[in-house]
């Protein structure tokens, strides 16, 4: 494979191995990618088309969450593996609702972080810093974190399609998220999960391997345990009481909006958009609509 130098590509990366984070934005239609990540992202979408689908159906149910929290009054953002900038960053969202609102980006994926700088420029209100989400006291003791995020007021806290590049016992990194939070703050989780289990997730799981970042289903059950005693915001915004309706529902379907591209229906035909799960959890405050 000849090499691509790319202006916004950090000289440190090895172009030959695929990564999840630049497989993510080809699937996006993004172009903050190399030929490795294409291959593999093909290879993928050869076997389970549906995988691009669920890129774009987690990106709606980001948005949707980040307005949801905007709504709830919550100005400051933390979106943990944020991924390479694309359509509908976080900011973007916070901004056209409320120009004060925060937001911080972390990402160990230095296109991501690389392209994020670019992207944001100088902007007091935003910032990208390159950590890794398993330790979660270089995110709290980094001087961005403590320039940018008062604790001390509700923040969401985005684990959006992270967790499950992570092996092991995940709480032990949401859980300081969870007891640093503010009553008041959201926790919002996007995981993809085995329920779906089938030779062609296997496969996929299989091409996964060859990233820094296999991929790591987890179930239903393992995803919910991560809100700890965060109250879960019902999915439907028809749900009469905060308990009605399952914590955690297929991407899609999560509060659903007009200006969806991918549709709840087309959820119910996809294993992958199926296994996809979403929800949000609030700190001492049980939502009700
Ligand atoms: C599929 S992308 C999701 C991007 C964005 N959150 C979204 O949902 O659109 C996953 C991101 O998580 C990042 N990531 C994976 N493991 C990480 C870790 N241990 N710490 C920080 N970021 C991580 C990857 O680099 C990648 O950018």
């Amino acid at each position: 494979m000849g090499t691509e130098a790319m202006s916004w590509a950090p000289a440190e990366l090895d172009l030959s191995r695929p990564n999840a984070a630049r497989m993510y934005d080809y699937f996006l239609g993004g172009s903050h990618n190399f030929a490795a990540d294409r291959q593999a992202a093909d290879a993928v979408l050869a076997v389970a088309p549906h995988v691009a689908d669920a890129a774009r159906a987690n990106r709606e149910f980001l948005r949707r969450s980040v307005r949801y929290a905007l709504q709830q009054g919550i100005r400051q953002f933390i979106d943990l593996g944020s991924g390479i900038p694309t359509v509908g960053n976080v900011h973007d969202i916070a901004h056209s609702v409320n120009a004060d609102a925060r937001v911080l980006y972390v990402d160990v994926e230095p296109v991501a972080v690389a392209h994020a700088r670019a992207l944001l420029g100088v902007d007091p209100r935003v910032d990208v810093i390159q950590a890794d989400i398993c330790f979660p006291d270089s995110i709290f003791n980094n001087p961005a974190t403590q320039r940018l995020i008062d604790l001390g007021r509700p923040v969401a806290i985005l684990f959006v399609s992270v967790l499950h590049f992570i092996p092991g016992d995940v709480n032990a990194i949401v859980e300081p998220f969870r007891a640093a939070a503010s009553p008041g703050s959201a926790l919002v989780i996007s995981h993809a999960t085995s329920g779906a289990a089938t030779s062609q997730t296997e496969e996929v799981q299989r091409l996964y391997q060859r990233t820094p970042t296999p991929l790591q289903l987890r179930t239903a059950a393992e995803v919910e345990t991560l809100f700890g005693h965060f109250h879960m915001v019902p999915a439907s915004s028809t749900a009469t009481s905060p308990t009605s309706g399952a914590p955690l529902v297929p991407v899609a379907e999560w509060r659903p909006e007009p200006d969806d591209q991918v549709e709840t229906r087309q959820s119910v035909a996809s294993p992958f958009l199926n296994a996809f799960l979403a929800g949000m959890g609030r700190k001492g405050v049980a939502d009700h609509g």
